[in-house]
């Protein structure tokens, strides 16, 4: 394919200097500018290719440019580009009834919006609503986007910026048995983590909550995945305060975990709300607030709301058409199957190098906390920041999250095959013999 840009790499390096906000986050010592992309390969402005292991943050779901995605988002584009949802369109509603189809429980009724900031605001308007209370428990670590709301929510002081906004917002310790925040081992702990919820309930809140949220695995947080029967327990502490059980699946949905379309269905609950973007739409932007029919009644009686790109027919009609290819060529079986090849192959680099203090994750969502020595468990940031800049000479885009920026984290398409996850594991493994610290 020929290249289309315009400008050099140089060029659009001095105009993200020169006109956007200096907090944009950037991955890599000299910044990458990516020009275009097709299945699991982006090119760079200088023709580069690298194999994309981050998908955009875990957006990209079924590769760059997939056909299907892109024949749908022409034909609805030729169409009509936008009516809001004060009209009625086939693409919103066929999108919802799929949702209903596909999520775990009564979960029915969906509202659209176009992030997922938008959509754990939306979780959390409904939950007030519904219950006629005000307090929200949610994780140390976890992240739920950049409004007021969403960074009180968010529980990682790099991502506050403004600090709490929001009042009735408190945190109960997270599930993060690398580093167990009461110093305890798994199972030995009788998982004191998910206990801590109803002390946070009983100590900081009037005892009347309004709900609970937390991500399954958390992603921004470094891929911190809870031991199995942590929210089984967290659940029957949030009933027993009167609260919404709301789950962020920003990150985890659509098969991201293997085997199950989403996330939270691994720990057997069925909360009352899941709300979901990133995936959804391979990159289009959606997100959505599912819930049973009862709890949305609620809002109906309380008042009206709109979203004007929420429910966007091009979003949807893309969002439906990704849902199609991962239903035909990457259901969650096959993201379990390409997982435990990806897992196999990340605990034998674990083996090989003492840097990687802990492996973590589910399906295509896979976690390695980097750390100085195994024994201390000291974050090394510096390793990470080594590691990132050799996969990038070496043709590989990663991510990176962690409380201490130490966490790599590794989320190809879902459309990722053996083949793929063999040449990331040779690139990753090269890498690593680079990392000096
Ligand atoms: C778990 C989770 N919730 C919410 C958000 C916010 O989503 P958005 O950036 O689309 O507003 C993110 C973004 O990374 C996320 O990871």
């Amino acid at each position: 394919m020929q290249t289309t840009h315009t400008s050099t790499k140089a060029e659009i390096l001095a105009k993200q200097k020169q006109y956007l906000w200096p907090n944009h986050i950037v991955y890599y010592t000299e910044p990458l500018p990516l020009e275009r992309g097709e299945g699991l390969r982006v090119w760079d402005v200088e023709g580069k290719a690298y194999l994309d292991f981050f998908g955009g943050i875990l957006t990209t779901s079924v590769g760059h440019n997939r056909p299907e995605v892109v024949e749908a988002v022409k034909n609805q584009t030729e169409k009509m580009i936008h009516s809001s949802t004060l009209y009625p369109n086939e693409a919103h509603v066929n999108l919802a009834e799929k949702m209903a189809q596909i999520t775990p429980g009564k979960l029915q009724v969906s509202f659209f919006t176009p992030s997922g900031t938008d959509a754990d605001e939306t979780a959390v308007f409904l939950a007030k609503i519904y219950t006629g209370r005000q307090e929200i428990v949610a994780l140390r670590h976890g992240y739920s986007g950049r409004s007021a709301m969403g960074m009180t929510l968010t529980a990682h002081s790099n991502w506050r910026l403004t600090g709490a906004q929001v009042p009735g917002i408190t945190h109960a310790v997270n599930p993060y048995c690398y580093r167990c925040p009461f110093k305890l081992t798994y199972p030995s702990c009788g998982v004191a983590c998910a206990q801590d919820v109803e002390d946070v309930i009983k100590t900081t809140t009037s005892g009347k909550i309004a709900a609970f949220l937390a991500e399954p695995i958390q992603g921004v947080g470094g891929f911190i995945t809870a031991p199995k029967e942590y929210f089984k327990i967290v659940q029957e502490v949030v009933k027993h305060f009167g609260g919404l059980m709301i789950i962020d699946e920003v990150q985890t949905a659509f098969g991201r975990t293997g085997d199950k379309w989403f996330g939270i269905e691994h720990w057997d609950i069925e909360p009352d709300v899941i709300t979901m973007a990133k995936g959804i739409a391979n990159g289009f932007p959606l997100g959505n607030t599912i819930t049973t029919m009862e709890i949305a009644q609620s809002t109906a009686e309380a008042g009206l709301s709109l979203s004007t790109f929420g429910g966007n027919p091009v979003s949807c009609a893309a969002s439906l058409a990704t849902i199609e290819v991962l239903e035909n060529h990457a259901d969650p079986q096959h993201v379990g199957k390409m997982g435990i090849i990806l897992r196999a192959g990340l605990d034998r680099l674990q083996e090989k190098y003492p840097v990687i203090g802990d492996v973590r994750g589910m399906g295509l969502m896979q976690g390695l906390e980097l750390v100085k020595d195994r024994q201390s468990k000291e974050p090394s940031p510096e390793a990470t920041r080594q590691l990132f800049e050799a996969t990038k000479e070496l043709g590989l885009l990663i991510g990176k999250g962690g409380l201490y920026g130490n966490v790599i984290r590794i989320a190809p398409p879902l459309t990722a095959q053996e083949d793929d996850i063999v040449e990331a594991l040779d690139i990753l493994d090269r890498a690593f013999s680079q990392v000096k610290i």
